[in-house]
């Protein structure tokens, strides 16, 4: 089938491309888009070269399905218009998150959800999402109450521009275009996304709010600091986790490495625990540091590792394309 990916030559939209041909995605055509600047570019995929369009002459070659990576402002503009041409739409820009027409989909949590009235269709923010797959089955074994998550996230969530200042100061070089409003390399910003007047951040709002709309559970109560790290690999949660029950940390390892997409990194003796550096290019979210609060009952405490531009964007994207295509819904 014909598929559209809106933002191809971006840092998500270079991964879409990558995670469509590993997992041998039913492709007959790529119709890559991009802003006007890069139309006549090539992308390749599968070894095959692919020349960037115009959104018109995308819709006019009429997709199965549209993977947007281009912003939130192009998807504001442009979803609507794939959508009425009759060509669903899977978006990972905020745009249409917390629209309450809208689906907020993570596969492993609520797909089931989706039919074929669902036109334009949303991927969480990136790190939400490794948060929820990993909530997910203690919240139907324990009942979650409360959430307490501090973030460490890679620039590679902010897009390429941001790569680019990170190697660009590591090399020595001071004159490249600032993304960030201080240094990045070398340091730690406690700030991703523009602040509220509530003093968060719009990032750790996310994080409060999509995980609720996610679960389906109102609920459930989420606290997040949300951190810029220099590093690329992947983000990083140190998660704590308040239940309305008691568990057993044998049972919640069980749990967790019998979820799908879900890996237990867990030997903290043999220095076995996730990292970025190793979550690199993965599918999978990463658990470990398995252990309980001992200062409040009911409380475990978590570390939680994926790629943002895959599991966190990419590969959540293309599974909402897998599983819409085995439920007839493309
Ligand atoms: N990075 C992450 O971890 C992550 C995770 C989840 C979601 N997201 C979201 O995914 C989106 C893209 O992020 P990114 O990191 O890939 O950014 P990026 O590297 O800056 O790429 C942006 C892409 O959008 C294209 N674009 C910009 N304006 C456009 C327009 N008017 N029409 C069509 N295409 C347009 C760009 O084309 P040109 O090359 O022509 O400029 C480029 O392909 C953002 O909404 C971001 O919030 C990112």
């Amino acid at each position: 089938m014909k598929i559209a990916v809106v933002g191809a030559t971006g840092l998500v939209g270079t991964e879409i491309l990558k995670v469509l041909a590993e997992r041998n995605f039913p492709v007959s055509e790529i119709i890559p888009v991009a802003s006007e600047k890069s139309i006549g570019k090539q992308v390749e995929f599968k070894g095959k070269q692919f020349t960037v369009v115009g959104y018109e002459d995308a819709i006019k070659m009429k997709p199965a399905v549209a993977i947007f990576s281009a912003g939130g402002s192009s998807s504001l503009a442009l979803a609507p218009l794939f959508a009425a041409a009759g060509i669903p739409v899977i978006d990972n820009s905020s745009a249409w998150r917390m629209d309450p027409t809208k689906k907020l989909i993570v596969p492993e949590v609520n797909a089931n959800t989706i039919t074929a009235e669902d036109k334009i269709i949303a991927n969480p923010n990136c790190s939400t999402i490794q948060m929820v797959v990993v909530m997910k089955p203690l919240h139907d074994k324990y009942k979650i109450k409360r959430v307490v998550v501090s973030t460490y996230q890679s620039v590679t969530g902010t897009g390429k521009a941001a790569v680019d200042q990170l190697f660009a100061e590591r090399a020595g070089d001071d004159s490249v275009a600032k993304v960030y409003p201080h240094k990045i390399d070398l340091n730690v910003l406690p700030h991703i996304d523009v602040f509220l007047d509530n003093g968060y951040t719009k990032e750790e709002m996310k994080m409060v709010n999509e995980t609720k709309k996610i679960m389906g559970d109102d609920s459930i109560a989420v606290t997040a600091t949300t951190v810029r790290i220099p590093t690329v690999g992947g983000h990083s949660e140190a998660v704590n986790i308040e239940f309305e029950n008691d568990f057993d940390l044998d049972e919640v390892r069980r749990l967790l490495s019998e979820t799908e997409g879900v890996i237990v990194q867990d030997d903290p003796k043999n220095f076995v625990y996730p990292m970025p550096i190793n979550s690199h290019g993965k599918d999978e979210v990463f658990v470990g540091r398995i252990r309980r609060d001992e200062s409040q009952k009911n409380t475990l405490n978590l570390w939680v590792v994926a790629d943002n531009l895959r599991k966190g964007a990419a590969t959540n994207a293309v599974q909402i394309a897998e599983y819409m295509l085995k439920a007839n819904l493309l």
